[in-house]
């Protein structure tokens, strides 16, 4: 089992409502550390490299629409299997589906306003943290409480 990094956007639906600092809180006490965050103003073409696989989507005018109509909070959070825990707190794209105790359950009723993007795997999350990141704005810093938050056979 290896340490990972994965990619999370708190989308402008966040940031208007107001619960950036619970979301950041909860994925915190879940024990995954936080090694790089920016606010982005996302544009058009940023856009369209990070959901490329969308573009010919009905929905997709309007989800650069939302996506630019606010900043973005971008985080890299670092752990064991980072990727799947983090896909899991957010539940599904469809918040309405999302089961309570998720991210998109406890906050969100939609798929376009779901307020919060994750990588959905290993290869996307290092392209999607080399995307919003260049190599001196993460940190490797040394958090004591990672030797409590995973076995070390388990990092
Ligand atoms: S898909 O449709 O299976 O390819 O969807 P997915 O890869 O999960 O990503 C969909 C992202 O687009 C946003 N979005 C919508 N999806 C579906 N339907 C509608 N109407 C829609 N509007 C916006 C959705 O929030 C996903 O965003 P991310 O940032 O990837 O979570």
């Amino acid at each position: 089992m290896a340490e990972e990094r994965t990619l999370i956007l708190l989308k402008p639906d966040a940031l208007q409502r107001g619960i950036t600092g619970k979301i950041i809180s909860r994925i915190e006490e879940r024990g995954l550390q936080i090694v790089g965050l920016r606010m982005i103003e996302l544009d058009d073409v940023k856009c369209k490299e990070h959901y490329s696989h969308l573009v010919g989507k009905p929905f997709y005018p309007k989800l650069v629409e939302f996506m630019t109509s606010a900043p973005v909070i971008a985080l890299v959070a670092q752990g064991a299997e980072a990727v799947k825990v983090v896909r899991e707190m957010c539940g599904p794209t469809n918040a309405r589906n999302a089961p309570a105790g998720t991210i998109r359950g406890d906050y969100s009723l939609s798929t376009q306003y779901n307020v919060i993007h994750a990588s959905d795997s290993l290869e996307t999350a290092k392209k999607e943290v080399a995307r919003f990141f260049a190599d001196v704005q993460i940190f490797a810093w040394n958090r004591e409480l990672s030797k409590f938050t995973a076995a070390e056979d388990e990092k």
